[in-house]
């Protein structure tokens, strides 16, 4: 991989430090610096630089404002026993980053700007490091088409930043286990619809998910369990995060190739390691009705979501409209910890990398 170095402009004016890491949050802190740079139609990308993490100018005009031409990525840096900071398959991050952006028709961003553009910044901000069990530096990218138009065409101008947000644990693991959340099974709302950008990581996904999240809050729930767009009668992803269910010795997840799903890099690594396990692993269709009887009969094991924020998230309970189907003893999964402990000792290198995912940087944690 090609390396590039960037010039670096410091901040005046650091930020006081988050002092109790108990209360990180996710992203409720952002760090000093981001890496910035520019693409303009004829020239590509081009001044890549690091700068200090304040508020930009952006023209009320501005195109993604209004018609959220826009892409962005989620990725974390880990901070290994000896102080070196390392972070997880950005090869994946950078191919998904090409899909989303074709998809888009936005100019992606090579792996190697990617890579060396997180190096920089992180070099910049490595103090933010946080050093408790669980926590972790989350590294955002995003690109916007970033021009004065109405026109709902591609944009000539974008801005790629990349910021840093040290991040606390997801889970309250007092107990050494992982909680287990309450999902509502959405039959309303849709996620994403064959065709659409389901698969591709931008803004207007989520956005037009928020209704279906909060109105799963009147359950007591703390995400939605999407079912397909067409049928409503497949499970597809829960909340922001990919589904696995676990009916006796199975584990299932959802397909790709309807590209509803977000190809999700946690995901990938779950199906590896179930397979490097040994373990029966097949990406299919499952109904709702098969998942609800396998629930009632006791087959039904195990769910867990997966993605970067939380790597698993068990789920104890689903509620279909009012209704609740408690998995298994309602706690976490046995395969979910084995999962977790594996995935997040391999990412802060207290397990051995055996799959070989781990990219050391350049920089250490001060
Ligand atoms: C809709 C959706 N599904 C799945 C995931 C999980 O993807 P990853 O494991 O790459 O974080 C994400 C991102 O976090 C997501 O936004």
């Amino acid at each position: 991989m090609q390396k590039y170095t960037f010039p670096v402009t410091r901040t005046t004016h650091p930020k006081a430090r988050p002092t109790d890491e108990s209360t990180l949050g996710f992203c409720n802190y952002f760090t000093d610096h981001m890496f910035m740079m520019d693409y303009d139609e004829g020239q590509g990308w081009h001044d890549g630089r690091v700068v200090p993490n304040e508020p930009i100018p952006i023209d009320p005009a501005s195109c993604v404002l209004h018609y959220a031409q826009m892409m962005f990525e989620g990725m974390k840096a880990y901070r290994r026993p000896d102080g070196q900071i390392q972070i997880f398959r950005p090869d994946m991050n950078a191919k998904r980053m090409e899909r989303t952006a074709e998809r888009m028709v936005i100019p992606t961003v090579p792996e190697d700007i990617l890579v060396s553009g997180i190096e920089a910044v992180l070099k910049e901000d490595a103090d933010w490091m946080p050093r408790t069990s669980g926590t972790s530096m989350y590294i955002r990218p995003f690109i916007f088409g970033n021009e004065i138009s109405f026109s709902a065409l591609p944009a000539k101008h974008y801005t790629f930043i990349i910021l840093l947000a040290p991040t606390g644990s997801y889970y309250g693991t007092t107990s050494g286990k992982l909680s287990a959340a309450r999902i509502y099974v959405q039959d309303k709302y849709i996620r994403a619809a064959k065709g659409g950008t389901g698969f591709a990581k931008v803004g207007g996904n989520y956005g037009g998910a928020m209704r279906a999240s909060e109105d799963a809050k009147k359950y007591n729930c703390k995400d939605v369990l999407w079912l397909d767009a067409a049928e409503h009668k497949y499970v597809e992803e829960i909340g922001t995060s990919n589904a696995f269910f676990r009916i006796n010795d199975e584990v299932i997840t959802a397909p790709l190739d309807s590209g509803t799903i977000l190809p999700g890099i946690t995901r990938d690594s779950v199906i590896q390691l179930l397979k490097h396990w040994g373990m029966k692993i097949s990406e299919r269709k499952l109904s709702i009705d098969e998942l609800l009887a396998a629930a009632k009969d006791g087959s039904l094991k195990e769910i867990f979501a997966s993605g970067t924020a939380a790597v698993i998230s068990p789920i104890g309970c689903l509620n279909v409209k009012g209704t609740d189907y408690q998995v298994a003893d309602g706690q976490a999964g046995e395969v979910a910890m084995k999962l977790y402990n594996t995935l997040y000792g391999i990412q802060t290198g207290v397990v051995e990398d055996f799959m070989g995912w781990t990219y050391p940087l350049d920089v250490y944690a001060k």
